[in-house]
Protein backbone atom coordinates (compact mmCIF):
# COMPACT_ATOMS: atom_id res chain seq x y z
CA UNK A 1 0.00 0.00 0.00
CA UNK A 2 0.76 3.89 -0.46
CA UNK A 3 2.29 5.93 2.92
CA UNK A 4 4.11 9.14 3.13
CA UNK A 5 7.01 8.65 5.39
CA UNK A 6 9.91 10.99 6.70
CA UNK A 7 13.13 9.75 6.73
CA UNK A 8 15.05 11.99 8.36
CA UNK A 9 14.73 15.41 10.71
CA UNK A 10 14.93 18.29 8.32
CA UNK A 11 13.77 16.88 4.98
CA UNK A 12 11.68 18.84 3.81
CA UNK A 13 9.60 16.57 1.40
CA UNK A 14 7.83 13.25 2.68
CA UNK A 15 9.06 9.96 0.13
CA UNK A 16 5.99 8.68 -0.95
CA UNK A 17 6.14 4.97 -1.42
CA UNK A 18 3.82 2.53 -2.75
CA UNK A 19 5.42 -0.82 -1.00
CA UNK A 20 4.52 -0.71 2.64
CA UNK A 21 3.04 -3.19 4.43
CA UNK A 22 1.30 -3.28 8.13
CA UNK A 23 2.61 -5.29 11.02
CA UNK A 24 0.34 -7.98 11.30
CA UNK A 25 -2.74 -7.05 13.84
CA UNK A 26 -3.40 -7.89 17.76
CA UNK A 27 -6.36 -9.18 19.25
CA UNK A 28 -7.13 -5.56 20.23
CA UNK A 29 -5.98 -3.96 17.02
CA UNK A 30 -8.40 -2.45 14.08
CA UNK A 31 -6.72 -1.99 10.99
CA UNK A 32 -8.59 1.54 9.30
CA UNK A 33 -8.67 1.94 5.34
CA UNK A 34 -8.25 5.53 5.79
CA UNK A 35 -10.28 8.07 3.01
CA UNK A 36 -9.17 10.79 3.96
CA UNK A 37 -6.68 13.13 6.41
CA UNK A 38 -5.88 16.90 6.83
CA UNK A 39 -2.48 18.40 6.92
CA UNK A 40 -1.57 19.52 10.14
CA UNK A 41 1.08 22.12 11.18
CA UNK A 42 2.20 19.58 13.65
CA UNK A 43 3.12 17.07 11.05
CA UNK A 44 5.70 19.93 9.29
CA UNK A 45 6.63 20.32 13.34
CA UNK A 46 7.92 16.38 13.10
CA UNK A 47 9.74 17.05 9.99
CA UNK A 48 11.58 20.20 11.37
CA UNK A 49 11.97 18.94 14.82
CA UNK A 50 9.92 21.02 17.01
CA UNK A 51 7.86 17.75 17.81
CA UNK A 52 10.41 14.70 18.52
CA UNK A 53 9.23 11.31 16.67
CA UNK A 54 11.13 8.00 15.77
CA UNK A 55 11.80 8.07 12.03
CA UNK A 56 11.97 6.69 9.98
CA UNK A 57 8.13 7.48 9.81
CA UNK A 58 4.50 7.55 8.34
CA UNK A 59 3.27 10.72 9.23
CA UNK A 60 -0.59 12.09 9.63
CA UNK A 61 -1.78 12.15 12.46
CA UNK A 62 -5.55 13.82 11.21
CA UNK A 63 -7.96 11.17 9.58
CA UNK A 64 -10.87 9.22 8.85
CA UNK A 65 -11.96 6.06 7.25
CA UNK A 66 -13.67 2.62 7.67
CA UNK A 67 -12.58 -0.02 9.47
CA UNK A 68 -11.22 -2.98 7.61
CA UNK A 69 -10.11 -5.70 10.15
CA UNK A 70 -10.61 -6.22 13.60
CA UNK A 71 -8.59 -7.96 16.37
CA UNK A 72 -10.56 -11.30 17.82
CA UNK A 73 -10.69 -9.03 21.44
CA UNK A 74 -12.28 -6.11 19.83
CA UNK A 75 -15.53 -5.09 20.86
CA UNK A 76 -16.08 -1.61 20.96
CA UNK A 77 -16.28 -1.73 16.52
CA UNK A 78 -16.84 -3.95 13.74
CA UNK A 79 -15.72 -3.98 9.86
CA UNK A 80 -17.67 -1.46 8.02
CA UNK A 81 -17.98 1.48 10.82
CA UNK A 82 -16.30 4.75 9.97
CA UNK A 83 -13.90 6.31 12.29
CA UNK A 84 -11.84 8.91 13.34
CA UNK A 85 -8.44 8.75 14.50
CA UNK A 86 -7.23 9.53 17.90
CA UNK A 87 -3.80 10.49 18.27
CA UNK A 88 -4.32 10.62 22.61
CA UNK A 89 -6.47 7.70 22.89
CA UNK A 90 -7.57 6.73 26.37
CA UNK A 91 -6.60 3.63 27.79
CA UNK A 92 -10.33 3.98 29.73
CA UNK A 93 -8.72 2.51 33.27
CA UNK A 94 -5.75 4.90 34.46
CA UNK A 95 -5.92 7.91 36.65
CA UNK A 96 -6.54 10.06 34.33
CA UNK A 97 -8.94 8.49 32.84
CA UNK A 98 -10.89 7.70 35.81
CA UNK A 99 -9.40 9.59 38.78
CA UNK A 100 -9.31 13.06 37.16
CA UNK A 101 -11.38 12.42 34.52
CA UNK A 102 -8.80 14.04 32.01
CA UNK A 103 -8.47 11.89 29.61
CA UNK A 104 -6.88 13.52 27.01
CA UNK A 105 -3.78 13.23 29.03
CA UNK A 106 -3.72 9.10 29.31
CA UNK A 107 -0.15 8.72 27.71
CA UNK A 108 -0.43 4.58 28.32
CA UNK A 109 -1.22 4.03 24.88
CA UNK A 110 0.04 6.73 23.12
CA UNK A 111 3.71 6.29 24.68
CA UNK A 112 2.47 2.58 23.97
CA UNK A 113 1.77 2.56 20.24
CA UNK A 114 4.04 5.29 19.42
CA UNK A 115 6.89 2.53 20.30
CA UNK A 116 5.41 0.07 18.37
CA UNK A 117 6.58 0.00 14.76
CA UNK A 118 3.06 -0.30 12.61
CA UNK A 119 4.32 0.12 9.44
CA UNK A 120 6.83 -2.39 7.79
CA UNK A 121 9.21 -1.63 4.47
CA UNK A 122 11.18 -4.49 3.20
CA UNK A 123 13.45 -5.41 6.69
CA UNK A 124 12.80 -1.87 7.57
CA UNK A 125 10.27 -0.83 10.59
CA UNK A 126 8.35 2.39 10.39
CA UNK A 127 6.87 4.42 13.01
CA UNK A 128 4.16 6.06 12.77
CA UNK A 129 3.10 9.54 13.81
CA UNK A 130 2.01 9.74 17.58
CA UNK A 131 0.99 6.24 16.67
CA UNK A 132 -1.77 7.26 14.07
CA UNK A 133 -0.05 7.51 10.43
CA UNK A 134 -3.04 8.40 8.32
CA UNK A 135 -0.66 9.35 5.48
CA UNK A 136 -1.11 5.91 4.22
CA UNK A 137 -3.67 4.03 2.73
CA UNK A 138 -4.52 2.12 5.91
CA UNK A 139 -3.15 2.47 9.72
CA UNK A 140 -3.34 -0.21 12.68
CA UNK A 141 -4.29 1.04 15.74
CA UNK A 142 -5.57 -0.16 19.18
CA UNK A 143 -9.57 0.28 19.56
CA UNK A 144 -9.27 2.90 22.00
CA UNK A 145 -7.79 5.13 19.15
CA UNK A 146 -11.02 5.00 16.95
CA UNK A 147 -14.13 6.81 17.53
CA UNK A 148 -17.14 5.67 15.44
CA UNK A 149 -19.49 8.24 14.13
CA UNK A 150 -22.58 7.91 12.34
CA UNK A 151 -22.15 6.85 8.31
CA UNK A 152 -24.01 10.00 7.40
CA UNK A 153 -21.65 11.81 8.66
CA UNK A 154 -18.52 13.07 5.58
CA UNK A 155 -15.61 11.18 6.12
CA UNK A 156 -13.39 14.36 4.65
CA UNK A 157 -15.15 16.74 6.97
CA UNK A 158 -14.35 13.93 10.13
CA UNK A 159 -11.10 13.71 9.18
CA UNK A 160 -10.59 17.42 10.69
CA UNK A 161 -12.21 16.93 13.69
CA UNK A 162 -9.70 14.00 14.45
CA UNK A 163 -7.00 16.87 15.36
CA UNK A 164 -7.75 20.88 14.09
CA UNK A 165 -10.73 21.27 14.92
CA UNK A 166 -11.15 19.24 18.29
CA UNK A 167 -7.53 21.28 19.78
CA UNK A 168 -9.08 24.73 18.44
CA UNK A 169 -12.86 24.38 19.31
CA UNK A 170 -11.92 22.15 22.40
CA UNK A 171 -9.13 24.94 23.49
CA UNK A 172 -11.94 27.58 23.91
CA UNK A 173 -14.51 25.33 25.09
CA UNK A 174 -13.17 23.27 27.22
CA UNK A 175 -9.90 24.43 28.58
CA UNK A 176 -10.47 28.06 28.85
CA UNK A 177 -13.91 27.82 29.34
CA UNK A 178 -14.53 31.05 27.14
CA UNK A 179 -17.64 32.90 28.73
CA UNK A 180 -20.73 35.00 27.01
CA UNK A 181 -19.68 38.41 26.64
CA UNK A 182 -16.09 38.30 27.05
CA UNK A 183 -13.52 39.36 24.45
CA UNK A 184 -11.21 36.33 23.18
CA UNK A 185 -7.99 37.60 21.19
CA UNK A 186 -6.90 34.10 18.47
CA UNK A 187 -3.47 34.35 17.46
CA UNK A 188 -2.96 32.41 14.42
CA UNK A 189 -5.56 32.24 12.04
CA UNK A 190 -4.46 28.42 10.44
CA UNK A 191 -6.85 25.05 10.81
CA UNK A 192 -6.20 25.13 14.32
CA UNK A 193 -6.38 29.21 15.26
CA UNK A 194 -9.76 29.05 12.77
CA UNK A 195 -11.17 26.42 14.87
CA UNK A 196 -10.65 28.55 18.15
CA UNK A 197 -12.17 31.69 16.46
CA UNK A 198 -15.44 29.12 15.89
CA UNK A 199 -15.47 27.86 19.34
CA UNK A 200 -15.56 31.49 20.63
CA UNK A 201 -18.02 32.34 18.60
CA UNK A 202 -20.26 29.16 19.70
CA UNK A 203 -19.04 30.31 23.19
CA UNK A 204 -20.62 33.46 22.80
CA UNK A 205 -18.03 35.61 23.23
CA UNK A 206 -18.71 39.36 21.82
CA UNK A 207 -15.31 40.50 20.94
CA UNK A 208 -12.93 38.30 18.76
CA UNK A 209 -10.28 39.56 17.62
CA UNK A 210 -8.03 37.26 15.19
CA UNK A 211 -4.38 37.93 14.75
CA UNK A 212 -2.21 36.77 11.65
CA UNK A 213 0.74 37.78 9.97
CA UNK A 214 0.15 36.70 6.61
CA UNK A 215 -2.76 39.47 5.93
CA UNK A 216 -4.83 37.11 3.23
CA UNK A 217 -5.97 35.24 6.61
CA UNK A 218 -7.79 38.05 7.87
CA UNK A 219 -10.58 37.95 5.85
CA UNK A 220 -10.66 34.48 6.50
CA UNK A 221 -10.92 35.19 9.73
CA UNK A 222 -13.35 37.02 9.49
CA UNK A 223 -15.28 34.71 7.35
CA UNK A 224 -15.58 32.56 10.51
CA UNK A 225 -16.67 34.76 13.30
CA UNK A 226 -13.48 36.97 14.57
CA UNK A 227 -15.17 40.81 14.59
CA UNK A 228 -12.20 42.35 14.11
CA UNK A 229 -8.95 40.49 12.32
CA UNK A 230 -5.42 42.50 12.50
CA UNK A 231 -1.93 41.93 11.99
CA UNK A 232 0.60 41.37 14.72
CA UNK A 233 2.08 45.24 15.02
CA UNK A 234 -1.60 46.42 15.40
CA UNK A 235 -2.44 44.34 18.30
CA UNK A 236 -1.51 46.84 21.27
CA UNK A 237 -4.04 49.12 19.20
CA UNK A 238 -7.05 46.63 20.03
CA UNK A 239 -6.09 45.41 23.34
CA UNK A 240 -6.22 49.38 24.19
CA UNK A 241 -10.12 49.15 23.40
CA UNK A 242 -10.70 45.69 26.05
CA UNK A 243 -11.87 46.38 29.54
CA UNK A 244 -10.82 49.98 29.51
CA UNK A 245 -7.46 49.22 27.99
CA UNK A 246 -6.86 46.41 30.46
CA UNK A 247 -7.15 44.15 27.81
CA UNK A 248 -8.69 40.91 26.61
CA UNK A 249 -10.55 38.26 28.99
CA UNK A 250 -8.82 35.21 27.09
CA UNK A 251 -6.06 35.06 24.56
CA UNK A 252 -5.71 31.72 22.61
CA UNK A 253 -2.19 31.18 20.91
CA UNK A 254 -2.45 28.43 18.00
CA UNK A 255 0.85 29.25 16.24
CA UNK A 256 3.60 27.54 18.59
CA UNK A 257 6.11 30.07 19.10
CA UNK A 258 7.62 31.56 22.48
CA UNK A 259 7.08 35.35 21.16
CA UNK A 260 3.77 35.03 20.35
CA UNK A 261 3.11 32.79 23.48
CA UNK A 262 4.69 36.05 25.57
CA UNK A 263 2.51 38.29 23.35
CA UNK A 264 -1.17 36.24 24.30
CA UNK A 265 -0.15 36.17 27.81
CA UNK A 266 0.37 40.13 27.53
CA UNK A 267 -3.04 40.56 25.70
CA UNK A 268 -4.91 39.47 28.32
CA UNK A 269 -6.14 41.44 31.18
CA UNK A 270 -5.12 40.71 35.18
CA UNK A 271 -7.14 37.97 36.29
CA UNK A 272 -7.87 36.74 32.46
CA UNK A 273 -6.86 33.43 30.90
CA UNK A 274 -4.12 32.94 28.34
CA UNK A 275 -4.36 29.60 26.66
CA UNK A 276 -1.13 27.95 24.92
CA UNK A 277 -2.74 25.50 22.14
CA UNK A 278 0.64 25.67 19.54
CA UNK A 279 3.41 23.35 20.09
CA UNK A 280 6.57 24.94 20.71
CA UNK A 281 9.89 23.22 20.22
CA UNK A 282 11.06 21.05 23.21
CA UNK A 283 14.39 23.61 23.86
CA UNK A 284 12.33 26.95 23.57
CA UNK A 285 11.58 28.87 26.55
CA UNK A 286 9.03 31.69 27.63
CA UNK A 287 10.28 33.77 30.30
CA UNK A 288 8.29 35.57 33.03
CA UNK A 289 9.21 38.06 35.75
CA UNK A 290 9.00 36.39 39.09
CA UNK A 291 6.61 39.41 40.08
CA UNK A 292 4.75 39.65 37.15
CA UNK A 293 2.79 36.06 38.01
CA UNK A 294 1.66 37.12 41.23
CA UNK A 295 0.39 40.47 40.74
CA UNK A 296 -1.58 40.02 37.61
CA UNK A 297 -3.23 36.36 38.99
CA UNK A 298 -3.54 35.59 34.82
CA UNK A 299 -4.89 32.02 34.27
CA UNK A 300 -1.76 30.61 32.45
CA UNK A 301 -3.18 27.27 30.95
CA UNK A 302 -1.36 24.47 28.47
CA UNK A 303 -4.51 22.60 26.13
CA UNK A 304 -3.59 19.44 24.87
CA UNK A 305 -5.87 17.92 22.38
CA UNK A 306 -8.51 20.65 23.13
CA UNK A 307 -8.65 19.18 26.69
CA UNK A 308 -11.38 16.54 25.15
CA UNK A 309 -12.66 13.36 26.10
CA UNK A 310 -12.64 12.16 22.67
CA UNK A 311 -15.21 9.46 22.85
CA UNK A 312 -17.89 12.28 23.75
CA UNK A 313 -16.40 15.86 22.04
CA UNK A 314 -15.73 14.27 18.78
CA UNK A 315 -19.36 13.65 18.32
CA UNK A 316 -20.24 17.11 19.80
CA UNK A 317 -17.92 18.79 16.99
CA UNK A 318 -20.33 16.65 14.52
CA UNK A 319 -23.45 18.11 16.46
CA UNK A 320 -22.38 21.26 16.15
CA UNK A 321 -21.13 21.15 12.28
CA UNK A 322 -24.93 19.70 11.51
CA UNK A 323 -26.14 22.12 13.72
CA UNK A 324 -24.65 24.94 11.42
CA UNK A 325 -22.82 26.43 14.34
CA UNK A 326 -19.68 24.79 13.06
CA UNK A 327 -18.25 25.26 9.84
CA UNK A 328 -15.85 22.50 8.76
CA UNK A 329 -16.25 22.01 4.97
CA UNK A 330 -15.55 26.12 4.92
CA UNK A 331 -12.38 25.20 6.45
CA UNK A 332 -11.36 22.76 3.39
CA UNK A 333 -9.35 24.76 0.49
CA UNK A 334 -7.90 22.24 -1.04
CA UNK A 335 -7.59 18.34 -1.65
CA UNK A 336 -5.13 16.68 -2.59
CA UNK A 337 -4.04 13.14 -3.87
CA UNK A 338 -1.15 11.65 -1.79
CA UNK A 339 1.31 11.49 -4.76
CA UNK A 340 0.87 15.36 -4.27
CA UNK A 341 1.50 15.51 -0.92
CA UNK A 342 4.74 17.61 -0.79
CA UNK A 343 2.35 20.42 -2.43
CA UNK A 344 0.38 20.57 0.66
CA UNK A 345 3.43 20.72 2.96
CA UNK A 346 4.97 23.73 0.96
CA UNK A 347 1.90 25.64 0.77
CA UNK A 348 1.28 24.98 4.63
CA UNK A 349 4.65 26.51 4.94
CA UNK A 350 3.45 29.59 3.23
CA UNK A 351 0.87 30.02 5.74
CA UNK A 352 -1.91 30.48 2.83
CA UNK A 353 -4.02 27.54 3.46
CA UNK A 354 -6.73 26.96 6.41
CA UNK A 355 -7.11 23.00 5.96
CA UNK A 356 -5.56 20.64 2.87
CA UNK A 357 -7.26 17.35 2.58
CA UNK A 358 -5.73 14.41 0.99
CA UNK A 359 -8.00 11.99 0.04
CA UNK A 360 -6.92 8.59 -0.06
N1 LIG B 1 2.69 35.99 14.09
C1 LIG B 1 1.41 35.92 13.62
N2 LIG B 1 0.94 34.89 12.90
C2 LIG B 1 1.78 33.86 12.65
C3 LIG B 1 3.13 33.86 13.08
C4 LIG B 1 3.59 35.00 13.83
N3 LIG B 1 4.83 35.07 14.28
N4 LIG B 1 3.72 32.72 12.67
C5 LIG B 1 2.77 32.02 12.00
N5 LIG B 1 1.61 32.71 11.97
C6 LIG B 1 0.34 32.30 11.39
C7 LIG B 1 0.43 31.76 9.97
O1 LIG B 1 0.36 32.82 9.02
C8 LIG B 1 -0.76 30.80 9.89
O2 LIG B 1 -1.93 31.45 9.45
O3 LIG B 1 -0.15 31.22 12.17
C9 LIG B 1 -0.97 30.37 11.36
C10 LIG B 1 -0.55 28.92 11.63
O4 LIG B 1 -1.41 28.10 10.89
P1 LIG B 1 -1.03 26.64 10.35
O5 LIG B 1 0.35 26.64 9.82
O6 LIG B 1 -2.17 26.22 9.49
O7 LIG B 1 -0.98 25.77 11.69
P2 LIG B 1 -2.13 24.92 12.46
O8 LIG B 1 -2.28 23.60 11.82
O9 LIG B 1 -3.31 25.79 12.65
O10 LIG B 1 -1.40 24.68 13.86
C11 LIG B 1 -1.07 25.77 14.71
O11 LIG B 1 -1.24 24.46 16.71
O12 LIG B 1 -1.51 22.18 17.04
C12 LIG B 1 -0.59 23.23 16.97
O13 LIG B 1 1.43 22.16 16.15
C13 LIG B 1 0.39 23.06 15.83
O14 LIG B 1 1.83 24.73 16.71
C14 LIG B 1 0.89 24.45 15.68
C15 LIG B 1 -0.36 25.28 15.95
ZN1 LIG C 1 -2.55 18.13 14.43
Amino acid sequence: MRAAILRNVGDTALDVCDDVELIEPGPTDVIVDITHTGICHSDLSVMNGTIPERIPSVLGHEGAGIVAEVGDAVTSVSVGDHVIAVWSPPCGNCVYCLGHKRPNLCANLQFGIMLRPQFRQGDQDLGAMCGVGTFADRTLLPEQAVVQIDAGVPLETAALVGCGVMTGVGAALNTAKVAPGSSVVVLGAGGVGISAIQGARIAGAADIVAVDRNPAKLGVARSFGATEAVLPEDLDEVKAAMNGGQGFDYALECIGHPVTMRAAYDAVRRGGTCCIVGVGRVEEQLSFSAFEIFFNEKNLVGSYYGGADVRVDFHRMLRLAEAGQLDLAGMIDRRLSLEDINDGIDALLTGDVVRQVVEL
